[in-house]
Protein backbone atom coordinates (compact mmCIF):
# COMPACT_ATOMS: atom_id res chain seq x y z
CA UNK A 1 0.00 0.00 0.00
CA UNK A 2 0.88 3.54 -0.84
CA UNK A 3 -0.43 6.91 1.25
CA UNK A 4 0.41 10.27 0.41
CA UNK A 5 0.77 11.26 4.40
CA UNK A 6 2.78 7.80 4.90
CA UNK A 7 5.26 8.78 2.01
CA UNK A 8 6.06 12.35 3.87
CA UNK A 9 6.22 10.40 7.62
CA UNK A 10 8.87 8.42 5.41
CA UNK A 11 10.50 11.98 5.92
CA UNK A 12 9.23 12.65 8.80
CA UNK A 13 11.83 9.66 10.59
CA UNK A 14 14.96 11.95 9.40
CA UNK A 15 13.94 14.45 11.78
CA UNK A 16 12.45 16.93 9.36
CA UNK A 17 9.15 17.85 11.07
CA UNK A 18 9.28 17.87 14.75
CA UNK A 19 6.67 17.73 17.66
CA UNK A 20 6.25 15.11 19.81
CA UNK A 21 3.53 16.57 21.68
CA UNK A 22 1.12 13.08 20.79
CA UNK A 23 3.43 10.53 21.95
CA UNK A 24 2.47 10.40 25.33
CA UNK A 25 -0.88 10.23 24.71
CA UNK A 26 -2.22 13.87 24.26
CA UNK A 27 -3.70 15.71 21.19
CA UNK A 28 -2.82 18.93 20.48
CA UNK A 29 -4.73 19.67 17.08
CA UNK A 30 -2.33 19.08 14.12
CA UNK A 31 -2.00 16.07 12.01
CA UNK A 32 2.42 16.67 12.01
CA UNK A 33 2.10 16.50 15.65
CA UNK A 34 1.05 12.66 14.65
CA UNK A 35 3.62 12.18 12.30
CA UNK A 36 6.51 11.28 14.63
CA UNK A 37 8.63 8.73 15.47
CA UNK A 38 7.59 8.71 19.15
CA UNK A 39 3.69 8.12 17.98
CA UNK A 40 5.12 5.41 15.29
CA UNK A 41 6.78 3.54 17.84
CA UNK A 42 3.90 3.16 20.51
CA UNK A 43 0.87 4.84 18.74
CA UNK A 44 -1.37 3.33 21.04
CA UNK A 45 -1.67 5.78 23.53
CA UNK A 46 -2.13 8.18 21.01
CA UNK A 47 -4.78 6.26 18.60
CA UNK A 48 -6.43 6.51 22.30
CA UNK A 49 -6.12 10.08 23.01
CA UNK A 50 -8.14 10.14 19.13
CA UNK A 51 -11.15 8.13 19.60
CA UNK A 52 -11.24 9.82 23.32
CA UNK A 53 -11.57 12.96 21.21
CA UNK A 54 -14.09 12.19 19.17
CA UNK A 55 -13.97 9.24 16.77
CA UNK A 56 -14.00 11.44 13.55
CA UNK A 57 -12.70 15.17 14.09
CA UNK A 58 -11.16 18.19 12.39
CA UNK A 59 -7.84 18.80 12.46
CA UNK A 60 -4.87 21.12 10.55
CA UNK A 61 -3.81 18.81 7.94
CA UNK A 62 -0.51 18.82 5.51
CA UNK A 63 -2.59 20.94 3.34
CA UNK A 64 -5.36 22.94 5.49
CA UNK A 65 -8.31 21.78 6.39
CA UNK A 66 -8.60 18.52 7.26
CA UNK A 67 -10.26 15.34 9.53
CA UNK A 68 -9.35 12.77 11.50
CA UNK A 69 -10.93 9.45 11.44
CA UNK A 70 -10.11 7.07 14.46
CA UNK A 71 -13.10 5.31 15.05
CA UNK A 72 -13.98 2.06 13.56
CA UNK A 73 -17.47 3.05 12.74
CA UNK A 74 -16.03 6.43 11.06
CA UNK A 75 -13.57 4.71 8.93
CA UNK A 76 -15.90 2.13 7.43
CA UNK A 77 -17.86 4.51 6.18
CA UNK A 78 -15.06 6.47 4.46
CA UNK A 79 -14.60 2.76 2.95
CA UNK A 80 -17.83 2.60 1.78
CA UNK A 81 -18.28 5.52 0.17
CA UNK A 82 -15.35 6.18 -1.97
CA UNK A 83 -17.14 8.65 -4.54
CA UNK A 84 -17.54 10.92 -1.54
CA UNK A 85 -14.07 10.13 0.13
CA UNK A 86 -11.70 10.16 -2.95
CA UNK A 87 -8.61 8.65 -3.85
CA UNK A 88 -8.12 10.08 -6.72
CA UNK A 89 -7.99 13.58 -5.96
CA UNK A 90 -4.67 13.88 -5.03
CA UNK A 91 -3.25 11.68 -7.11
CA UNK A 92 1.05 11.86 -8.16
CA UNK A 93 2.47 12.80 -5.41
CA UNK A 94 5.42 10.02 -5.96
CA UNK A 95 6.71 12.05 -9.07
CA UNK A 96 4.70 9.80 -11.33
CA UNK A 97 3.71 11.18 -14.25
CA UNK A 98 -0.11 9.58 -14.67
CA UNK A 99 -2.04 8.74 -11.88
CA UNK A 100 -1.03 4.88 -10.43
CA UNK A 101 -2.81 2.09 -11.01
CA UNK A 102 -5.56 1.45 -9.13
CA UNK A 103 -4.38 3.31 -6.06
CA UNK A 104 -4.62 6.56 -7.68
CA UNK A 105 -8.05 5.82 -9.42
CA UNK A 106 -12.19 6.03 -8.47
CA UNK A 107 -14.47 3.88 -9.48
CA UNK A 108 -15.47 2.65 -11.80
CA UNK A 109 -11.77 3.06 -13.79
CA UNK A 110 -10.13 1.98 -10.25
CA UNK A 111 -13.33 -1.37 -10.69
CA UNK A 112 -11.80 -2.61 -14.15
CA UNK A 113 -8.24 -2.09 -13.42
CA UNK A 114 -8.72 -4.53 -10.14
CA UNK A 115 -11.01 -6.73 -12.15
CA UNK A 116 -7.62 -6.99 -14.68
CA UNK A 117 -4.93 -7.87 -11.84
CA UNK A 118 -7.22 -9.55 -9.17
CA UNK A 119 -6.38 -12.89 -10.91
CA UNK A 120 -2.88 -12.50 -10.18
CA UNK A 121 -2.89 -12.17 -6.83
CA UNK A 122 -5.64 -14.42 -5.78
CA UNK A 123 -4.83 -17.49 -3.03
CA UNK A 124 -4.72 -20.12 -5.61
CA UNK A 125 -2.15 -17.77 -7.77
CA UNK A 126 -0.06 -17.02 -4.62
CA UNK A 127 0.03 -20.51 -3.61
CA UNK A 128 2.67 -21.42 -5.79
CA UNK A 129 5.22 -18.98 -4.84
CA UNK A 130 5.34 -20.24 -1.48
CA UNK A 131 7.89 -22.81 -1.49
CA UNK A 132 10.66 -20.23 -3.46
CA UNK A 133 9.51 -17.87 -0.62
CA UNK A 134 10.54 -20.55 1.70
CA UNK A 135 13.90 -20.79 0.11
CA UNK A 136 14.76 -17.26 0.31
CA UNK A 137 13.88 -17.04 4.58
CA UNK A 138 16.51 -19.97 4.45
CA UNK A 139 18.60 -18.23 2.05
CA UNK A 140 18.74 -15.42 4.30
CA UNK A 141 19.07 -16.87 7.98
CA UNK A 142 22.07 -18.95 6.48
CA UNK A 143 24.01 -15.78 5.66
CA UNK A 144 23.86 -14.93 9.27
CA UNK A 145 23.79 -18.40 10.94
CA UNK A 146 25.44 -18.78 14.03
CA UNK A 147 25.98 -15.36 14.53
CA UNK A 148 25.45 -13.52 17.97
CA UNK A 149 23.90 -10.53 16.97
CA UNK A 150 22.32 -9.21 13.11
CA UNK A 151 20.37 -6.41 12.72
CA UNK A 152 17.07 -7.98 11.32
CA UNK A 153 15.77 -5.22 9.47
CA UNK A 154 19.22 -4.70 7.27
CA UNK A 155 19.84 -8.53 7.05
CA UNK A 156 15.94 -10.15 6.89
CA UNK A 157 13.38 -7.68 6.45
CA UNK A 158 14.36 -5.11 3.97
CA UNK A 159 15.86 -7.62 1.57
CA UNK A 160 13.22 -10.62 1.95
CA UNK A 161 10.04 -8.40 0.51
CA UNK A 162 12.67 -7.73 -2.27
CA UNK A 163 13.84 -10.42 -3.04
CA UNK A 164 10.58 -11.94 -3.22
CA UNK A 165 9.12 -9.24 -5.74
CA UNK A 166 12.20 -9.84 -7.78
CA UNK A 167 11.51 -13.45 -7.75
CA UNK A 168 8.16 -12.94 -8.75
CA UNK A 169 8.82 -10.60 -11.54
CA UNK A 170 11.36 -12.70 -13.06
CA UNK A 171 14.28 -10.90 -12.38
CA UNK A 172 17.87 -11.58 -10.96
CA UNK A 173 18.72 -11.50 -7.38
CA UNK A 174 21.79 -8.83 -8.33
CA UNK A 175 19.15 -6.39 -9.23
CA UNK A 176 18.74 -6.08 -5.24
CA UNK A 177 20.66 -3.25 -4.91
CA UNK A 178 19.15 -0.87 -7.91
CA UNK A 179 15.69 -2.21 -6.77
CA UNK A 180 16.02 -0.83 -3.01
CA UNK A 181 17.87 2.59 -4.52
CA UNK A 182 14.41 2.74 -6.31
CA UNK A 183 11.98 2.40 -3.91
CA UNK A 184 13.73 4.52 -1.69
CA UNK A 185 14.12 7.30 -3.88
CA UNK A 186 10.50 7.25 -3.87
CA UNK A 187 9.54 6.45 -0.61
CA UNK A 188 11.88 8.39 1.53
CA UNK A 189 13.63 10.96 -0.73
CA UNK A 190 14.44 13.00 2.36
CA UNK A 191 15.94 10.47 4.46
CA UNK A 192 17.95 9.85 1.76
CA UNK A 193 18.97 13.42 1.23
CA UNK A 194 18.17 15.01 4.63
CA UNK A 195 16.46 17.45 3.68
CA UNK A 196 13.17 18.89 4.98
CA UNK A 197 10.16 16.94 2.95
CA UNK A 198 9.70 20.33 1.18
CA UNK A 199 12.94 20.53 -0.04
CA UNK A 200 13.39 21.10 -4.05
CA UNK A 201 16.35 18.47 -4.06
CA UNK A 202 13.81 16.09 -2.60
CA UNK A 203 11.03 16.84 -4.89
CA UNK A 204 13.71 16.55 -8.28
CA UNK A 205 15.15 13.08 -6.91
CA UNK A 206 11.60 11.86 -6.89
CA UNK A 207 11.17 13.29 -10.25
CA UNK A 208 14.59 11.41 -11.22
CA UNK A 209 13.86 8.27 -9.58
CA UNK A 210 10.44 7.80 -11.39
CA UNK A 211 12.15 8.26 -14.18
CA UNK A 212 14.53 5.55 -14.07
CA UNK A 213 11.80 2.89 -12.53
CA UNK A 214 9.65 3.85 -15.64
CA UNK A 215 12.42 2.80 -17.96
CA UNK A 216 13.95 -0.11 -15.65
CA UNK A 217 9.94 -1.58 -16.38
CA UNK A 218 9.96 -0.57 -19.60
CA UNK A 219 12.92 -2.39 -20.37
CA UNK A 220 12.01 -5.76 -18.99
CA UNK A 221 8.08 -5.55 -20.45
CA UNK A 222 10.35 -5.38 -23.41
CA UNK A 223 12.15 -8.50 -23.11
CA UNK A 224 8.81 -9.87 -21.39
CA UNK A 225 7.24 -9.11 -24.88
CA UNK A 226 9.67 -10.89 -27.09
CA UNK A 227 10.38 -14.02 -24.79
CA UNK A 228 7.61 -14.17 -22.20
CA UNK A 229 8.23 -16.74 -19.14
CA UNK A 230 6.24 -17.48 -15.88
CA UNK A 231 6.53 -14.76 -14.05
CA UNK A 232 4.26 -12.09 -12.93
CA UNK A 233 4.99 -9.52 -15.18
CA UNK A 234 4.73 -12.06 -18.55
CA UNK A 235 1.10 -12.65 -16.89
CA UNK A 236 0.66 -8.96 -16.78
CA UNK A 237 1.61 -9.04 -19.97
CA UNK A 238 -0.95 -11.36 -21.12
CA UNK A 239 -3.80 -10.49 -19.00
CA UNK A 240 -7.38 -10.21 -20.84
CA UNK A 241 -10.78 -9.40 -19.62
CA UNK A 242 -13.51 -8.92 -22.54
CA UNK A 243 -11.12 -8.64 -24.86
CA UNK A 244 -9.09 -6.15 -23.63
CA UNK A 245 -5.42 -6.02 -22.47
CA UNK A 246 -3.10 -3.49 -20.59
CA UNK A 247 -1.86 -0.65 -22.49
CA UNK A 248 2.20 0.01 -22.02
CA UNK A 249 1.68 3.13 -19.91
CA UNK A 250 -0.87 1.10 -17.39
CA UNK A 251 1.52 -1.66 -17.16
CA UNK A 252 4.11 0.77 -16.25
CA UNK A 253 1.57 2.43 -14.05
CA UNK A 254 0.71 -0.61 -11.92
CA UNK A 255 3.83 -1.86 -11.88
CA UNK A 256 5.13 1.65 -9.95
CA UNK A 257 2.90 1.22 -7.80
CA UNK A 258 3.97 -2.25 -6.68
CA UNK A 259 7.32 -1.04 -6.02
CA UNK A 260 5.83 1.12 -3.55
CA UNK A 261 3.19 -0.75 -1.84
CA UNK A 262 4.51 -4.23 -2.20
CA UNK A 263 7.79 -3.83 0.10
CA UNK A 264 8.10 -1.55 2.83
CA UNK A 265 4.60 -2.94 4.34
CA UNK A 266 6.23 -6.40 4.57
CA UNK A 267 9.08 -4.98 5.93
CA UNK A 268 7.22 -2.96 8.34
CA UNK A 269 5.16 -5.64 9.24
CA UNK A 270 8.13 -8.24 9.84
CA UNK A 271 9.67 -5.09 12.17
CA UNK A 272 6.43 -4.90 14.42
CA UNK A 273 5.53 -8.33 14.57
CA UNK A 274 9.30 -9.31 15.46
CA UNK A 275 9.51 -6.28 18.18
CA UNK A 276 6.51 -7.11 19.60
CA UNK A 277 7.38 -10.80 20.28
CA UNK A 278 11.13 -10.08 21.10
CA UNK A 279 9.61 -7.93 23.71
CA UNK A 280 6.97 -10.57 24.68
CA UNK A 281 8.46 -13.87 25.31
CA UNK A 282 5.81 -15.50 26.81
CA UNK A 283 3.98 -14.81 23.86
CA UNK A 284 6.96 -15.64 21.71
CA UNK A 285 7.03 -19.55 22.69
CA UNK A 286 3.45 -19.74 21.56
CA UNK A 287 4.37 -18.95 18.36
CA UNK A 288 7.20 -21.71 18.79
CA UNK A 289 5.28 -24.30 20.12
CA UNK A 290 2.26 -24.32 17.85
CA UNK A 291 3.20 -23.41 14.03
CA UNK A 292 -0.27 -24.83 13.22
CA UNK A 293 -1.43 -21.83 14.40
CA UNK A 294 0.66 -19.35 12.77
CA UNK A 295 -2.61 -17.94 10.72
CA UNK A 296 -3.84 -16.45 13.58
CA UNK A 297 -0.86 -15.22 14.99
CA UNK A 298 -0.47 -13.46 11.34
CA UNK A 299 -4.07 -12.01 11.64
CA UNK A 300 -3.81 -10.68 15.00
CA UNK A 301 -0.54 -8.76 14.94
CA UNK A 302 -1.35 -7.63 12.22
CA UNK A 303 -4.22 -5.73 13.84
CA UNK A 304 -2.62 -5.13 16.90
CA UNK A 305 0.61 -3.38 15.41
CA UNK A 306 -1.16 -2.04 12.10
CA UNK A 307 1.85 -1.75 10.35
CA UNK A 308 0.16 0.86 8.15
CA UNK A 309 -0.74 3.65 10.56
CA UNK A 310 -3.46 5.44 8.08
CA UNK A 311 -4.42 6.02 4.92
CA UNK A 312 -5.82 8.96 2.99
CA UNK A 313 -8.57 11.03 0.95
CA UNK A 314 -9.79 13.99 -0.36
CA UNK A 315 -13.73 14.50 0.82
CA UNK A 316 -15.81 15.21 -2.74
CA UNK A 317 -18.71 16.71 -0.80
CA UNK A 318 -19.71 18.68 2.08
CA UNK A 319 -21.35 15.82 4.19
CA UNK A 320 -20.99 14.41 7.45
CA UNK A 321 -18.60 11.78 9.18
CA UNK A 322 -20.74 10.51 12.44
CA UNK A 323 -21.26 13.54 13.62
CA UNK A 324 -17.81 15.56 12.49
CA UNK A 325 -18.91 18.17 9.58
CA UNK A 326 -16.62 17.42 6.19
CA UNK A 327 -16.25 20.11 3.60
CA UNK A 328 -15.36 19.55 0.07
CA UNK A 329 -12.12 19.43 -0.17
CA UNK A 330 -11.07 18.07 3.30
CA UNK A 331 -7.93 15.76 3.19
CA UNK A 332 -9.35 12.77 5.70
CA UNK A 333 -6.82 11.07 7.43
CA UNK A 334 -7.86 7.74 7.86
CA UNK A 335 -6.41 5.57 11.07
CA UNK A 336 -7.10 2.14 10.33
CA UNK A 337 -4.43 1.43 13.07
CA UNK A 338 -6.96 3.31 15.31
CA UNK A 339 -9.76 1.78 14.14
CA UNK A 340 -8.32 -1.81 14.46
CA UNK A 341 -7.96 -1.04 18.62
CA UNK A 342 -11.48 0.55 18.73
CA UNK A 343 -13.12 -1.19 22.14
CA UNK A 344 -16.45 0.15 20.22
CA UNK A 345 -16.50 -2.54 17.34
CA UNK A 346 -14.47 -5.10 19.73
CA UNK A 347 -14.58 -5.16 23.14
CA UNK A 348 -10.99 -6.74 24.34
CA UNK A 349 -9.55 -5.00 21.19
CA UNK A 350 -6.80 -4.09 23.97
CA UNK A 351 -5.92 -7.86 24.25
CA UNK A 352 -3.33 -9.47 22.21
CA UNK A 353 -5.23 -13.06 21.61
CA UNK A 354 -3.55 -15.58 19.38
CA UNK A 355 -6.92 -17.64 19.54
CA UNK A 356 -9.34 -15.61 18.39
CA UNK A 357 -11.69 -16.99 16.06
CA UNK A 358 -13.09 -13.85 14.09
CA UNK A 359 -10.92 -11.17 13.41
CA UNK A 360 -12.29 -8.40 11.26
CA UNK A 361 -9.12 -6.23 11.30
CA UNK A 362 -8.63 -3.69 8.79
CA UNK A 363 -4.92 -3.48 8.63
CA UNK A 364 -5.23 -4.05 4.64
CA UNK A 365 -7.69 -1.27 4.32
CA UNK A 366 -11.14 -1.89 2.93
CA UNK A 367 -13.86 -1.33 0.00
CA UNK A 368 -12.96 -0.87 -3.00
CA UNK A 369 -9.31 -0.10 -2.96
CA UNK A 370 -8.70 -2.95 0.03
CA UNK A 371 -4.91 -4.44 -0.60
CA UNK A 372 -4.48 -6.16 -3.91
CA UNK A 373 -1.83 -7.93 -2.38
CA UNK A 374 -3.04 -9.15 1.23
CA UNK A 375 -2.89 -12.47 0.18
CA UNK A 376 0.89 -12.47 -0.71
CA UNK A 377 1.80 -10.60 1.72
CA UNK A 378 0.13 -13.33 4.33
CA UNK A 379 1.58 -15.82 2.59
CA UNK A 380 4.91 -14.20 3.02
CA UNK A 381 4.53 -13.53 6.64
CA UNK A 382 3.20 -16.77 7.71
CA UNK A 383 6.52 -18.22 5.99
CA UNK A 384 8.43 -15.93 6.99
CA UNK A 385 7.62 -16.40 10.79
CA UNK A 386 6.92 -20.12 11.12
CA UNK A 387 10.34 -20.48 9.36
CA UNK A 388 12.36 -18.23 11.71
CA UNK A 389 11.18 -19.58 15.05
CA UNK A 390 11.37 -23.05 14.07
CA UNK A 391 15.34 -22.25 13.24
CA UNK A 392 15.58 -19.52 15.79
CA UNK A 393 12.94 -19.99 18.60
CA UNK A 394 15.44 -17.31 21.09
CA UNK A 395 16.05 -13.50 20.29
CA UNK A 396 16.03 -10.35 21.75
CA UNK A 397 16.27 -6.33 20.74
CA UNK A 398 19.64 -5.59 22.20
CA UNK A 399 19.18 -3.64 25.75
CA UNK A 400 19.48 -0.30 25.53
CA UNK A 401 18.66 -0.27 22.08
CA UNK A 402 15.56 2.63 21.12
CA UNK A 403 13.94 1.52 17.89
CA UNK A 404 13.21 4.01 15.65
CA UNK A 405 9.68 3.47 13.45
CA UNK A 406 9.33 5.43 10.62
CA UNK A 407 5.25 7.00 11.23
CA UNK A 408 3.25 6.63 8.47
CA UNK A 409 4.67 2.90 7.26
CA UNK A 410 6.04 1.88 10.80
CA UNK A 411 9.11 0.46 9.19
CA UNK A 412 12.49 0.19 11.12
CA UNK A 413 15.55 1.28 9.70
CA UNK A 414 17.93 -0.32 11.93
CA UNK A 415 16.82 -3.47 14.56
CA UNK A 416 19.83 -4.80 16.28
CA UNK A 417 18.94 -8.00 17.75
CA UNK A 418 20.67 -10.67 19.97
CA UNK A 419 20.00 -14.10 18.74
CA UNK A 420 20.28 -17.30 21.36
CA UNK A 421 18.72 -18.22 24.67
CA UNK A 422 20.44 -14.35 26.55
CA UNK A 423 17.76 -14.63 29.87
CA UNK A 424 14.51 -15.50 28.60
C1 LIG B 1 1.43 -6.71 5.27
C2 LIG B 1 1.69 -6.04 4.17
C3 LIG B 1 0.73 -5.06 3.56
C4 LIG B 1 -0.10 -4.18 4.19
C5 LIG B 1 -0.27 -3.95 5.69
C6 LIG B 1 -0.82 -3.47 3.14
C7 LIG B 1 -1.76 -2.51 3.36
C8 LIG B 1 -2.53 -1.91 2.38
C9 LIG B 1 -3.57 -0.95 2.61
C10 LIG B 1 -3.97 -0.42 3.99
C11 LIG B 1 -4.11 -0.61 1.42
C12 LIG B 1 -5.28 0.35 1.18
C13 LIG B 1 -4.81 1.70 0.69
C14 LIG B 1 -5.91 2.72 0.63
O1 LIG B 1 -7.05 2.42 0.95
O2 LIG B 1 -5.62 3.87 0.25
C15 LIG B 1 -3.40 -1.34 0.40
C16 LIG B 1 -3.62 -1.25 -0.96
C17 LIG B 1 -2.84 -1.87 -1.90
N1 LIG B 1 -1.84 -2.79 -1.69
FE1 LIG B 1 -1.20 -3.46 0.11
N2 LIG B 1 -0.41 -3.95 1.92
C18 LIG B 1 0.53 -4.92 2.13
C19 LIG B 1 1.20 -5.65 1.17
C20 LIG B 1 1.04 -5.50 -0.18
C21 LIG B 1 1.74 -6.28 -1.16
C22 LIG B 1 2.76 -7.39 -0.90
C23 LIG B 1 1.35 -5.83 -2.38
C24 LIG B 1 1.86 -6.35 -3.68
C25 LIG B 1 1.26 -6.39 -4.77
C26 LIG B 1 0.36 -4.77 -2.16
C27 LIG B 1 -0.30 -4.07 -3.13
C28 LIG B 1 -1.32 -3.17 -2.90
C29 LIG B 1 -2.02 -2.47 -3.97
C30 LIG B 1 -1.75 -2.59 -5.45
C31 LIG B 1 -2.98 -1.65 -3.34
C32 LIG B 1 -3.97 -0.72 -4.02
C33 LIG B 1 -5.27 -1.41 -4.24
C34 LIG B 1 -6.31 -0.52 -4.89
O3 LIG B 1 -6.15 0.70 -4.89
O4 LIG B 1 -7.30 -1.04 -5.40
N3 LIG B 1 0.21 -4.62 -0.81
N4 LIG B 1 -2.44 -2.14 1.01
Amino acid sequence: MVDDLARDGGSVEGGTVGGTAASGGAYGGSIVELMTIDVARDPKPTYQALRDAGRARRTVGMFGSAVIASGRQAVDEIFRYPEVYSSAAHAGRLGNVRPLIPIEYDPPEQRKYRKLINPIFTPQAIERWEEPVRKLVHDLIDGFAGAEEIDFSRQFSIPLPSQIFLTLLGLPLDDLPTFLRLKDGIVRPSVLLDLPVNHPDVAALKTRTAQEIYAYYDKVLDEREREPRDDLLSHLLSTEVDGETLTREELLDICFLFLTAGLDTVSASLDTFMAYLAENPERRAEVVADPGNIDNVVEELLRWESPVMLVSRVAMADTDLVGCPVHRGDEIYVYIGSANLDEEELADAGEVRFDRTANRHIAFGGGVHRCLGSHLARMELRVALREWHARIPHYRIRPGTRLDFTPGVRSIGSFPMLLGKGDD
